[in-house]
């Protein structure tokens, strides 16, 4: 088992080959420690899924080492289980069995007694505010209502590290609120949870730690705040009238960086701002003296969306070649 101040995931070399030759995960390293969120970040097909499954010990890494809570998912992936709660990207839940009884379930297989089962899916239910909807046939859920009542079984056993791969995919704004305070409050009892999210936001507000995975590999770690820093200048917008765009662009282009790029449809000019407002300055300046006159002006700091983009443009082009280049 895992000493006081070890990391409670350790991945290393982690390499994943599917039949067909791709390869989801090739060589990637993490290392997570206790009593955090961490956040798993990346395009579709990055890997992220199938870094879940092996920490979950659904799936055998091909090589590499990858132990969770200090025990090897190869070699004990039993012991693991014991441990671990997963709520997935696709919500598995026993369509013909009531949520409570979903949820049941899933605490009798980590082993409670009936009564402690039936007693902390009650708790659990209340939790996610579905204790209304509990008593009915799963097949009778909305899409966002599985989701929730997913993650309601994954807690049921109490886990040490909790997986939850996409866990608000498809819930409405609220639910997801109460969702991140489920998350939030589980990690103040001490859990330790790695989710993946397509919401940059909703890493930002919940993850403590961010990976950002692609092609199968870790391209960049920290905190949310290290991230935004390491990619970077704040970025200035420009909302400019179609009419004045052409204008704009030239007399941008003399301000040092070049206009990193501009959409000509939504009439939105994006620029490096190295000085910051110096630059929202000197580009105003510029544009007043051309007589162009912006609809709007925005100067931000980089967000998890520039971050992301920064990081995994590239794929647009080269997309193919991951899984054709195995
Ligand atoms: N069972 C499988 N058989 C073959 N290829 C697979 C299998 N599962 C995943 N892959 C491939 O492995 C790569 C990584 O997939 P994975 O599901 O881990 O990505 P992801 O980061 O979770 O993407 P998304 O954001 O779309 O959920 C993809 O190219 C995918 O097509
Ligand atoms: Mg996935």
């Amino acid at each position: 088992m895992a000493a006081v101040g070890d990391p409670i995931i350790r991945v290393e070399g982690a390499v994943k080959v599917f039949r067909g030759g791709v390869r989801a995960l090739d060589g990637l390293d993490l290392t997570v420690e206790p009593g955090i969120v961490y956040g798993l970040l990346g395009p579709n097909g990055a890997g992220k899924t199938t870094l879940i499954r092996i920490l979950a010990t659904l799936l055998r890494p091909d090589a590499g080492v990858v132990r969770v809570a200090g025990i090897d998912v190869r070699r004990d992936p039993d012991t693991v289980r014991t441990c671990i709660g997963l709520a997935g990207q696709y919500a598995a839940v026993d369509d013909h069995l009531t949520g409570r009884e979903n949820v049941e379930m899933v605490g009798r297989l980590y082993g409670l007694s009936r009564r402690d089962a039936r007693r902390r899916a009650a708790e659990t239910l209340a939790r996610i505010q579905l204790d209304g909807a509990a008593d009915r046939q799963v097949k009778t859920y909305s899409g966002g209502m599985r989701r929730r009542i997913d993650l309601a079984a994954s807690l049921a056993g109490r886990p040490q590290v909790l997986f939850l791969d996409e866990p608000t995919t498809g819930v409405d704004p609220a639910s997801r609120r109460d969702l991140w305070d489920v998350i939030q409050d589980l990690v103040g009892d001490g859990t330790t949870v790695v989710l993946t999210t397509q919401y940059l936001e909703e890493a930002d507000r919940l993850a403590h730690r961010i990976g950002v995975i692609d092609r199968g590999r870790l391209v960049s770690e920290g905190t949310p705040e290290q991230l935004k820093d390491r990619t970077g200048d704040a970025v200035l917008r420009l909302s400019i009238p179609d009419a004045q765009l052409a204008t704009a662009n030239t007399v941008l282009q003399a301000l040092g960086p070049q206009p990193s790029g501009h959409d000509r449809q939504r009439g939105t000019l994006i620029l490096h701002a190295t000085d910051g407002v110096a630059t929202l300055r000197e580009a105003l300046r510029r544009l007043d003296a051309a007589d162009v006159i912006p609809t709007d002006v925005g100067l931000h700091k980089p967000t998890l969306d520039d971050v992301f983009l920064a990081l995994t443009r590239h794929r647009t082009a080269d997309d193919t070649q991951h899984s054709a280049a195995v």
